[in-house]
């Protein structure tokens, strides 16, 4: 009773002075808490990640997945047909070169694999990709697994590509993908289910000369595979069970890459269209989020970005590949 008329005759500026402390250690005590958590988190995710860096996730069966591929005519992407079908999975063949595709699925066939379908398809244009997403729904069914695979690359100086290259640079690496999400990726978050991956480059990492748009719409992809992930991973509030992968490949042995230049071709030559495959169909069977191949690229990449533009530019100096221009 005395405490209590002793507390009501306090002077009431310093009673409000006492609660505002006690709501500001409150709020103290709160965000330290959340930050401890913060950090066991990161801990507990680091730890995690060393232990799958030393024991290798099993790899995921493919054989009852519908794998739609795009630029399936011709190098990675006709490779990674075959090897998904030897697999055992349904593969679908998108590609701008009619003939080349049929070449694909007949030699899918040949190998007595019957669960191949090709259509063809200009992936840069949005009312194909939707018009072909219909037919491939109707003729074998909702797409889990889609591969953005199909890309171009020109080779000049920046001020000799022409704006119609530009363009169609943009178009065929870049909005292709899109309009590909746009038709496929509602299918995938109505089942909850399903893996996209796009094919970057390391020219999507690192910058190089002659290539420069190239390079450009590459970053871009690595852009939009962050950004869609990260959007549904929050919209779904870590429910989303959608995988996405990008792959950053170095030089591919399939001629697309008309003239390479490799100064150390001993330590960093191109890597063989089969492992390039392996490895690209790994990360996508691993969940791995990102993958470069060969994997110390991602490395090269994260040393990078913390050196200094001097110690950078003396890097690439040494380093030294690229792509020749055309002309
Ligand atoms: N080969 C490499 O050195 C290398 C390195 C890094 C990244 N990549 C990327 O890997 C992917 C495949 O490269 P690749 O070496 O197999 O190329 P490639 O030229 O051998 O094959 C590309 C295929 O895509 C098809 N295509 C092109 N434009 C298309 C369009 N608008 N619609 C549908 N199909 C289209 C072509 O017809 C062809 O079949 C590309 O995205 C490329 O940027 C390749």
């Amino acid at each position: 009773m005395t405490v209590r008329k002793k507390y009501r005759t306090t002077d009431p500026a310093r009673r409000n002075k006492c609660q505002a402390i006690i709501v500001k250690a409150y709020n103290g005590v709160l965000v330290l808490t959340d930050i401890l958590l913060l950090i066991l988190k990161i801990l507990c995710h680091i730890c995690g990640s060393v232990y799958k860096f030393f024991v290798s996730a099993e790899e995921k069966k493919v054989f009852d997945e519908i794998v739609l591929i795009t630029g399936t005519g011709h190098g990675i992407g006709k490779e990674l047909a075959i090897r998904y079908a030897s697999l055992g999975a349904t593969v679908v063949c998108l590609s701008l070169n009619e003939q080349r595709n049929e070449e694909t699925i007949e030699k899918i066939k040949m190998m007595g694999l019957n669960a191949a379908y090709a259509y063809k398809c200009d992936v840069s244009k949005r009312e194909e990709v939707f018009e072909v997403a219909g037919k491939i729904k109707r003729e074998v069914g909702d797409v889990t697994i889609l591969i953005n695979n199909a890309g171009i690359m020109p080779c000049h100086v920046f001020l000799d590509h022409t704006t119609e290259e530009i363009k169609r640079v943009f178009d065929v690496n870049v909005l292709a993908h899109f309009w590909m999400l746009q038709a496929f990726l509602p299918g995938m978050i109505e089942n909850n289910y399903g893996h996209i991956v796009a094919l970057s480059s390391v020219a999507g990492l690192f910058s190089l000369p002659n290539v420069v748009p190239y390079c450009a719409s590459k970053f871009a992809v690595r852009g939009l595979m962050e950004g869609i992930s990260e959007e549904l991973r929050l919209s779904t509030k870590g429910k989303s069970l959608i995988k996405f992968t990008t792959i950053y490949p170095y030089i591919v042995d399939t001629g697309f890459c008309k003239k390479p230049r490799i100064k150390f071709p001993y330590f960093m030559p191109m890597v063989p269209l089969q492992l390039a495959v392996s490895h690209i169909i790994r990360a996508q069977r691993r969940d791995y989020r990102e993958y470069s191949v060969p994997s110390f690229w991602q490395s090269i990449h994260a040393v990078m970005r913390i050196l200094p533009y001097e110690a950078l530019c003396s890097l690439i100096d040494f380093i030294d590949f690229g792509v020749e221009a055309d002309n």
